[in-house]
């Protein structure tokens, strides 16, 4: 699809969508306005069961805690549409990634699939933790983790746009 804007279009997913990559979503935004890249960002889930619920509670709270607001409504991933609307999708943990790769309908689509590890700079994990069933600090953790990725991808943007 031919993105007249210019903006590149990112997708997170996690699998409920109201933990990880909402707040994902809400993190990136802010950090890639902070730093002047053109993005459009959205978020999704490999379920639909939460769809048009507003982020958890705990997740809302923790963010709130690191200066974040997040106002996103829980939706499926759609493949039909999101692989053509959308320049990266991002998976949080690796049932994510085998889930999207498994709806994949050419090398164009799987191309555009990327693990939120890949961008850590500092940090290291070998995926972002669910952490619905944790306490605060598992939320914590996913924000600390989400904020290092972040800023991994605007430099990876940054790089791109500039060849
Ligand atoms: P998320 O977290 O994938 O980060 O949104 C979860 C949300 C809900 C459930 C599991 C994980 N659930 O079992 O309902």
């Amino acid at each position: 699809m031919e993105n007249p804007n210019d903006k590149t279009r990112i997708l997170f997913v996690c699998l409920g969508n109201i933990c990880r990559s909402p707040a994902a979503e809400t993190i990136f935004n802010q950090i890639a306005s902070k730093h002047k890249i053109n993005v459009l960002v959205d978020s999704a889930g490999t379920s639909a069961w939460h769809e048009g619920e507003l982020t958890d509670h705990r997740m809302r709270e923790s963010l709130r805690k690191f200066g974040y607001k997040a106002t996103s409504l829980s939706r499926p991933f759609r493949p039909e549409t999101d692989f053509d609307s959308f320049d990266m999708i991002i998976a949080m943990d690796e049932f994510n990634y085998i889930d999207l790769h498994e709806m994949v309908r050419d090398e164009t689509d799987e191309k555009k699939l990327f693990k939120m590890k890949e961008f850590f700079i500092s940090q290291s994990a070998d995926f972002i933790p669910d952490p619905y069933y944790s306490g605060p600090s598992g939320f914590e953790l996913v924000i600390t983790l989400l904020e290092d990725a972040s800023l991994g991808l605007v430099n990876h943007l940054k790089e791109k746009n500039a060849k």
